[in-house]
């Protein structure tokens, strides 16, 4: 990933471990496809990972969230519970499965959906919460699981950016019913494109496998008695994941130095909000390092990101909320629904250079660059 004219590129993955040995590894013994051994490999040791009984590798996050939505029988009918502030990959499987998403706002310091929002939010037709763990902090559990106890409600954990973080001690991707994980090339662990989904429950993992690969019958090939689709995952791409896999605590270090750096040389500068270092329950660890402009800067992410652009700075939006979503709208979804947080950190926030090959300089010069547009 390597950008023109020496500029920051905006994400940058480190592949400096084994990758490169199992990836031959897989050429040279023919198992290329979702059949190879290091598939296998890779769910049981990213489910031991993040504590959990079973792993379903798939071929994205999204993929993830769909096989997630689907095996917990989400349906016509039913009504699930997310922040507006995310990717569309977490809204998209509920309509696609029929049922409704119902949004809450975001926290404006932490980014994350606002837990104390989701009681008011709960119906009788209410199925699941889906939580969301955004840009490297986690959600404040133990609320939001007393609230799946107290009205019966399945919790979606949605740890994709989160891949090594932990809550009060205990692993993200641990917590929901189900929990799904991205390895897109931005990720702590990534497989170039890949997604994982992880549960305690036998049925459910096998539930997953199964919409994973056309829900073949077991008994008889070819014949089908449910809809899923072509989610799997290579053996090449598991290759990659096992490597990153052992290197995952030296990632999250990296990662949480890259933080503090940033922290460090941007701390004080008129304008900007920078990311939150910790909570109560746990220390960034940055997926991406994002920036909040101030009400008092006279311009607006869209046009910071273009200045930093002509410095040679890559960088990223934040999320558009899902109630603004022009495909939601026309679905007669959201109508009149307002959540202001959102509204203004998709407006006023961005992301800058926050791969996992940046260099000391890099960082700094990214640093330097923020600051110069804000001069
Ligand atoms: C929170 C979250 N969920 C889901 C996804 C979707 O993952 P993928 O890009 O692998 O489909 C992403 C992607 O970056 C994400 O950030």
């Amino acid at each position: 990933m390597m950008s023109p004219h020496g500029s920051v590129p905006v994400n940058s993955p480190l592949l400096d471990g084994n990758e490169e040995k199992y990836l031959v590894e897989c050429i040279r013994t023919g198992w290329i496809s979702s059949e190879g051994p290091y598939v296998k490999q890779f769910e049981q040791q990213f489910a031991a990972r993040v504590g959990r009984k079973h792993g379903v590798a798939v071929s994205n996050g999204s993929a993830a969230l769909d096989a997630a939505v689907v095996a917990l029988g989400i349906g016509a009918g039913d009504e699930v519970i997310l922040p507006t502030s995310t990717i569309i990959s977490c809204a998209a499987p509920i309509v696609r499965a029929g049922a409704k998403p119902v949004l809450v706002d975001c926290d404006p310091r932490i980014w994350n959906m606002v837990v104390e929002q989701i009681e008011a939010r709960i119906t009788p037709r209410t199925k699941a919460i889906m939580v969301v763990h955004i840009f490297g902090l986690p959600v404040d559990m133990d609320p939001v699981l007393a609230l799946a106890r107290k009205h019966g409600l399945k919790v979606i954990e949605d740890a994709a950016e989160v891949i090594g973080q932990t809550y009060r001690g205990k692993p993200c991707g641990s917590f929901g019913d189900i929990s799904t994980f991205s390895f897109y090339s931005n990720k702590h662990v990534t497989t170039g494109e890949g997604g994982m989904v992880v549960t305690d429950d036998p049925a459910l993992a096998g539930r997953c496998r199964s919409l994973r690969n056309l829900c073949f019958k077991p008994e008889q090939r070819f014949v089908h008695d449910d809809l899923g689709w072509n989610f799997r995952l290579s053996n090449l791409q598991a290759a990659l994941g096992v490597a990153q896999l052992e290197r995952l605590d030296k990632s999250v270090a990296i990662k949480r130095r890259m933080g503090a750096r940033y922290t460090e040389l941007l701390a004080g500068t008129r304008g900007i909000q920078l990311p939150v270092t910790s909570t109560p329950y746990a220390d960034n660890i940055y997926w991406v390092y994002g920036l909040v402009l101030g009400d008092d800067v006279p311009f607006d992410a869209k046009e910071a990101m273009a200045r930093l652009a002509k410095l040679g700075i890559g960088t990223r939006p934040f999320f558009w909320p899902m109630h603004e979503q022009p495909v939601f709208r026309r679905m007669g979804l959201f109508g009149g629904e307002r959540y202001p947080a959102a509204e203004r950190i998709a407006r006023r926030g961005f992301y800058i250079p926050s791969g996992m090959a940046l260099s000391d300089g890099q960082i700094e010069r990214s640093a330097v660059a923020v600051k110069e547009i804000l001069r």
